[in-house]
């Protein structure tokens, strides 16, 4: 068993988790989740995949220069140019690491790489040492790992701790693990590849297709893994990765039986949780342990009047250790020291243009809502921050007909102090807004996916409406928050559009169209 009692955990929500389907954070987006991951005290952010897109590039460059505290990492392929690609974006970081992975399994080897096993291991060693020129801090991952012949998962892995890798991480890429199983798994890695070495941690990274991500990573511990890979609300490709916050609080809570320390701040979960789920437009299921919105809920009579006894009666976890305790509400006679003094309780800073938007969307929305929990200043906070003159910003709908008649929206805008106006019909309300948005910004966009979710309840709940939409070969996002679903939609729309916008000025040279 290792020496270490620290769990590192290592957070993969702006890298795996961003590759479940329809999500399109902007480097923006990326920024804001990467100091809230550093706020939760999480030990490494992998910040994307610097060679994958420009767009990553940048979110990983930017991550490096402007956030602190986390190890920050970047994926790469064996070759040569991911290396030299995620070396280069994470210059700026304090504290760097270079994750570099193959595939091993003979599948994966055959199908999509078509290399032999000696293909690999020379491969593993030249891009390792690479890696190692540019950073001390190297991770290694055999992915397929699960579904490759155990001797070859050892000697991938030896062949990478030669050529200098600090981290070997396991994957369980498709789920396919059962935890007793991987234990064993686990238990070879660690005593064939980091034997007495004290420099190598051995690591774990789990899929959830068949449901079982938490519990294998958990099982990996006792093994001697220390440290853990997931993604926040369990995000990833196809059922996802394991859930960060699950194994947190898995540890935290059974701490009598891992014997492991983890360095995170549970009381950032709940706020890590619903900033990143905003942010990817990915609802939190209901029942989802730790953060859904019922884990704390209790239904039943003598569930009921067990917790009002006794708390502990029914609940293995205080709702506050997580964050999830909030009194932040504000009303419509609140003004902007009390909107000031909440966002500074909600640890938000805004500069000044970006405070007075918000602001005065706030006292847009309390006049309408009356009473505006901390869940609905996140989530203004979040649509807006000010619109740049040259973009468009949506300043009223008016929607006609419904039931019946076929339904006509006319929508407002302003643009470099310009008022726009712009109608159309559609086979629903949200349609014709859509419609009439479209043909202000002139942007061939499909909308790929349109999610409503409530931010409080009744009759007058306000609503978040998240977007995604498709022009040319690029997705992009947008929100919008509001009483009205069709106004919500509309702001969604525009701002998913306006980003639109942007991109093709930037690719579109002067003059052509
Ligand atoms: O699932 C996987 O195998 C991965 C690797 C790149 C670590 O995400
Ligand atoms: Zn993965």
């Amino acid at each position: 068993m290792p020496t270490s009692d620290k769990l590192i955990i290592f957070d993969t929500t702006l890298r795996d988790g961003e590759q479940a389907p329809g999500i399109a954070l902007s480097p923006d987006d990326k920024v804001a989740i990467a100091h809230q991951l550093a706020r939760l005290k999480v030990d490494v952010i992998e910040a994307g995949f610097a060679a994958s897109s420009p767009g990553d590039h940048l979110a990983v460059s930017r991550i490096a220069r402007e956030v602190e505290g986390p190890v920050i990492a970047s994926l790469a392929r064996t070759h040569p140019d991911d290396i030299d690609a995620a070396a280069d974006a994470l210059q700026a970081a304090d504290r760097k690491r270079i994750h570099v992975f193959i595939s091993t399994s003979q599948i994966h080897r055959e199908e999509m790489l078509r290399m032999s096993e000696d293909d690999v291991l020379n491969a593993i060693t030249e891009s390792v040492a690479r890696a190692r020129r540019y950073a001390d801090d190297v991770e290694f991952s055999p992915q397929d790992a699960t579904r490759t012949h155990p001797d070859f998962v050892i000697e991938s892995c030896r062949r990478a701790v030669a050529a200098g890798a600090t981290t070997i991480n396991i994957p369980d890429t498709v789920g396919y693990a059962i935890p007793s199983d991987f234990v064993a798994l686990m238990s070879r890695v660690y005593d064939e590849v980091r034997g007495g070495n004290e420099d190598v941690i051995i690591s774990t990274h789990c899929h959830n297709d068949l449901g079982l991500a938490v519990a294998n990573s958990l099982s990996a511990i006792q093994a001697g893994a220390r440290q853990i890979e997931g993604a926040i609300n369990g995000l990833g490709e196809r059922a996802g990765n394991t859930s960060t916050e699950e194994i947190i609080m898995a540890v935290k809570t059974r701490q009598d039986y891992f014997g492991v320390e983890v360095g995170a701040d549970t009381t950032e979960i709940f706020d890590t949780s619903r900033l990143v789920s905003r942010l990817t437009g990915y609802p939190i299921q209901y029942n989802k342990a730790i953060v859904g919105r019922n884990a704390f809920a209790h239904e039943s009579g003598i569930h009921q009047h067990g917790v009002l006894r006794n708390r502990e009666t029914y609940e293995i976890m205080d709702p506050e250790s997580i964050g999830h305790a909030s009194a932040i509400v504000l009303g419509k006679h609140s003004g902007r020291a009390a909107f000031a003094d909440a966002l500074e309780k909600m640890d938000i800073q805004l500069e000044d243009d970006d405070f007075k938007t918000a602001f005065d969307r706030f006292k847009e929305l309390a006049d309408r809502k009356g009473e505006i929990s901390e869940e609905g200043i996140r989530a203004i906070v979040t649509e807006k921050t000010s619109v740049a003159p040259d973009l468009a910003e949506l300043v009223g709908i008016h929607v006609s007909g419904g039931n019946r008649e076929v339904p006509v929206a006319t929508v407002t805008l302003r643009r470099n102090g310009d008022i726009i106006e712009s109608s159309s019909d559609g086979d629903g309300m949200v349609n014709a807004a859509f419609a009439a948005l479209r043909e202000v910004f002139d942007v061939p966009a499909i909308l790929l996916d349109y999610r409503v979710s409530p931010l409080t309840s009744g009759a007058d709940a306000m609503a978040e409406v998240n977007v995604i939409i498709q022009v040319g070969p690029e997705t992009y996002s947008g929100r919008g928050v509001s009483t009205d679903v069709v106004e919500g939609s509309a702001r969604a729309f525009t701002a998913a559009l306006n980003k639109a916008a942007v991109d093709r000025r930037a690719v579109t040279p002067e003059g052509a169209e």
